[in-house]
């Protein structure tokens, strides 16, 4: 279970202090699947990356399964079983895909077999892609799912994926849809996955809506949705008050 009390966090600016996460409060239990949502810039990757330990909050805390994770370094988070998929994934040059999935994996020695089987399930064909480096001549839909894979083969327990339909075509994309879903049915792991596409919002257990560094709104994606499409959910207010004019 994830819990995230009261979690802050806010930089220095030439104008002040700017709060990007204010007073976040959430509790996700065991092999659910929460959807973070929300207009750009509202705050949903840094909440991530709190989670994550890629971002120190200004003050909350974050407990997992009971464990004040709080004051952890990304590689404890990573030990305990969290993992996180960057929006803009890293690329490392020098290092293969069939590498980086075996680095990845909890399996000592990852076989040729399993290691395709984690390419498949992100639409990819693992006859390609084993030995394609994993630098810069990858397209960023293919880097994407790589990283995604190199998760799958993690097993983790808790897994954040930000945006995994970025840049991702529609085919491979239905491809990934069906793989969230299939973790999700089998309750593998927990996931928490930030997505604008309504495809994966609608397979959530809850669906957060984040805006200005807080919980705008939450909610089964049958209550979310409609909001969100008609607009009524995290309008500008100054658009808003224009429009009353
Ligand atoms: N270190 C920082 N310094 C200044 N501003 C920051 C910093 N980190 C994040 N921000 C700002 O905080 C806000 C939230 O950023 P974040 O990346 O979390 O948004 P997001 O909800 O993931 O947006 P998107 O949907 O575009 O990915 C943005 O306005 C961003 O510019
Ligand atoms: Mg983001």
């Amino acid at each position: 279970m994830l819990e995230l009390q009261e979690l802050c966090f806010s930089v220095e600016t030439p104008d002040g202090s700017l709060e990007i996460l204010n007073n976040i409060s959430l509790t996700i239990p065991d092999h659910r699947l929460v959807v973070f949502t929300g207009p750009n810039g509202g705050g949903k990757t840094t909440l991530a990356k709190a989670i994550m330990g890629l971002v120190e909050p200004t003050s909350g805390r974050i407990l997992f399964n009971g464990q004040d994770i709080t004051p952890m370094s990304i590689t404890e988070r990573a030990r305990l079983g969290i993992s996180y998929g960057f929006q803009q994934p890293p690329r490392f040059k020098g290092i293969r895909v069939k590498d980086l999935l075996g680095i990845a994996s909890t399996k000592k020695l990852l076989s040729k077999k399993d290691a395709c089987a984690y390419l498949t399930r992100v639409g990819l064909c693992a006859n390609d892609y084993l030995d394609r480096e994993v630098d810069a001549s990858l397209s960023g839909g293919e880097v994407k799912r790589i990283e995604i894979a190199s998760i799958l083969a993690r097993q983790p327990e808790l897994m954040i994926l930000d945006e995994p339909e970025a840049g991702i075509d529609l085919w491979s994309f239905a491809r990934l849809t069906e793989t969230f879903e299939e973790i999700h049915r089998k309750q593998e792991t927990t996931m928490i996955i930030i997505s604008h596409q309504e495809r994966i919002i609608s397979l959530a257990d809850e669906v957060l809506v984040i805006d200005h560094g807080a919980i705008l709104h939450r909610g089964s994606p049958a209550e979310v949705l409609p909001a969100i499409v008609q607009g009524t959910l995290g309008a500008c207010p100054m658009i808003g008050e224009e429009e009353r004019k």
